[in-house]
């Protein structure tokens, strides 16, 4: 079921999430839970999408980067069902990251993400995924994972001149992104 999305400013988006107990990994809630994280990512055209961002207090978020008309320079992810998720940088490098968020509406700003990180959870069927992310892929996973700690990527934007709405962006500040994109995902292959 697509459920609306919480927008900046709503207190719940600012409410740490809590551990979904091993015991309820396949429960009913949870399941209904993932269910409704991808039928809103997807109607919405989202990279994905965190469990408190729909008011839902549990650390489950979902992402997918498929042919996407918000971010068409995005590397592909298959569709990644992800509770309890923790991440280790592997790098003290970052990348700089203009990043948009379907709780910010219309707009983007540029925030410092690891270029490389561990990945532990749970996936969608409660079995351990262990492994690492590289490049712009990376920063995704950072991205939707600050949500579950109550933060939004206006948190971490540096300098807020790079602030910019959607139009600005692919009028100013796209091209010159896209190639910095391009040259990570030939570095890091994602
Ligand atoms: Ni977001």
């Amino acid at each position: 079921m697509i459920r609306p999305i919480l927008k900046l400013g709503d207190p719940k988006l600012r409410e740490p999430a809590h551990e979904v107990p091993r015991a309820q990994v396949a429960s009913e809630k949870i399941r209904t839970l993932i269910d409704d994280l991808i039928d809103t990512m997807r109607d919405a055209c989202g990279a994905g999408i965190a469990a408190t961002q729909i008011g839902e207090p549990h650390r489950v978020c979902v992402i997918e980067v498929g042919e996407n008309p918000r971010y068409p320079y995005k590397p592909k992810i298959p569709l990644t069902v992800l509770i309890n998720p923790r991440l280790t940088p592997l790098t003290e490098e970052t990348f700089a990251n203009y990043e948009g968020c379907l709780s910010v509406p219309n707009l983007r700003g540029v925030v410092n993400r690891f270029v490389g990180v561990r990945l532990e959870a749970l996936d969608g069927n409660g079995m351990e995924i262990d492994r690492e992310l590289w490049g712009l892929s990376a920063g995704t996973f950072q991205h939707e994972l600050d949500h579950l700690d109550g933060l939004l990527f206006t948190d971490r934007v540096v300098d807020p001149a790079s602030f910019t709405t959607w139009e600005n962006f692919d009028l100013h500040h796209k091209a010159a992104f896209v190639q910095r994109v391009e040259a990570l995902v030939s570095r890091f292959g994602a």
